[in-house]
């Protein structure tokens, strides 16, 4: 691209808009369900109601709670709505991220100070986590200069608690778990890992990225889930994202504490410079007041009713779709996920092949490497276009079956 400059005059919005829309028209077409990653469709009131909070604060920065103490509030009505799903007791705490990374960032970075303060050397300091764990661990360890072992995951493709333990040396700061992981929806058995840490002095966290605003409503729906937050005595820290299955506008996640001794060690604190202190608890300076706001006012909006509403939503349709796909010939479910995340594989065919055609008939969802499988995370809206999409499928199965069509160039990405 030959480079673009700054316009020597303006452009009215009402042409910029049009441009805007445009520029979109490229895009995935995820208002009609066609991604399964990525966006979290709870339908056009709720995504009014996410967008209308961001403009409404989107100039307010809460990285002065002083000058706007609005945001302060909604982030304290955020973390405590958080911590109350979650079953934090008196003492729990946290704060609202910009996303998951964030807050795993966040965790590590929480968890290595707090090694250090305790006279630890953690210089190689280790992260024990399954092999299923999202790879922002590997970025945070990246910068914090940690390592991370990642362990494989047990036979039903959960973390395998046996092998995560005899995986912990002497460099080990933390042990992860996920409700759910990425690659398959599946919990990890957290009380188990929890009694390990308990009984270790390890710092165990819990990425409930996907599975915080959503797991406890599956729950009350019914859903035999698993205990996976603060319930578990060895649970130190949990990640859930408000702009996965909380719905919010894009920038809102939480993390949370057990204690505020563990929150403080995540803070940065700073006066070395000309214009006084700085203390930030979160990476980011400025922090996005709409994506504050936006979290605050989708959480009112929908309610516990609403969130099981959708929750209820999202594991029919993965059920009825799990259910379709089984009678299709040469596909088969990976494992046995309970919330929205799913993926299917096959013996027979070339599953990257039937994505391919997939892809062409303009749906994206993501795929998997272990095992080879097309890969949905599906958001409420799914409901109405699942039956599009298994025929489709129905179609790209058949299609690859009758050519023996492959697809050795496909690789999931997600960048
Ligand atoms: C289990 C899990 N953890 C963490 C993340 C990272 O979240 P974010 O993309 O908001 O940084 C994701 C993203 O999909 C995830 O699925």
């Amino acid at each position: 691209m030959t480079r673009k400059t700054i316009p020597q005059h303006g452009t009215d919005w009402k042409a910029l808009g049009t441009e805007l829309e445009e520029l979109g028209r490229g895009d995935v077409d995820w208002r009609r369900g066609r991604t399964a990653v990525y966006v979290f469709n709870a339908g056009e009131d709720v995504l009014q109601v996410a967008k209308e909070a961001y403009a409404l604060f989107q100039s307010e920065n809460a990285l002065g709670p002083a000058a706007f103490p609005s945001l302060k509030r909604m982030e304290a009505e955020v973390v405590s709505m958080g911590l109350d799903l979650l079953h934090g007791a008196e003492g729990a705490c946290g704060n609202m991220t910009s996303g998951g990374s964030e807050s795993i960032f966040l965790a590590v970075k929480a968890c290595r100070e707090a090694a250090r303060a305790a006279g630890r050397d953690t210089t190689g300091g280790e992260i024990v986590l399954p092999r299923s764990a999202h790879p922002a661990f590997d970025k945070a360890a990246q910068v914090l200069d940690l390592c991370t072992v990642r362990v494989p995951v047990a036979e039903d493709l959960r973390a395998d608690p046996q092998a995560m333990a005899d995986a912990i040396g002497d460099r080990t700061l933390m042990l992860v778990g996920s409700a759910p992981c990425f690659p398959y929806g599946l919990i990890d058995p957290i009380e188990a890992l929890g009694e390990i840490t308990a009984s270790r002095g390890v710092w165990l966290h819990v990425d409930a990225c996907v599975g915080g605003y959503f797991a406890p409503f599956a729950r009350m729906n019914g859903v035999d889930v698993p205990p996976f937050d603060f319930s578990v005595p060895g649970v130190h820290s949990i990640s859930a994202d408000l702009h996965k299955y909380g719905y919010a506008a894009k920038g809102a996640s939480t993390l949370f504490h057990r204690t505020e001794a563990q929150r403080g060690f995540q803070v940065f604190d700073f006066d070395d410079w000309p214009a006084g202190g700085m203390t930030t608890p979160t990476a980011a300076g400025t922090r996005p007041g709409g994506a504050v706001a936006s979290a605050w006012a989708v959480m009112h909006y929908l309610g516990i009713e609403g969130y099981r509403q959708k929750a209820r939503a999202v594991t029919e349709t993965r059920e009825r779709m799990l259910h379709e796909i089984s009678n299709i010939d040469g596909l088969s479910p990976v494992g046995t996920p309970q919330l929205g995340l799913f993926a299917f594989g096959s013996d027979t065919l070339d599953i990257y092949a039937v994505w391919g055609r997939l892809l062409q008939r303009g749906w994206f969802t993501g795929l998997l490497t272990e095992p080879k499988a097309i890969h949905l995370m599906l958001s409420p809206a799914h409901a109405e276009f699942a039956d599009e999409y298994l025929a489709d499928l129905r179609d790209a199965v058949a299609e690859v079956a009758a050519t023996g069509a492959t697809a050795a160039d496909t690789r999931a990405r997600y960048s």
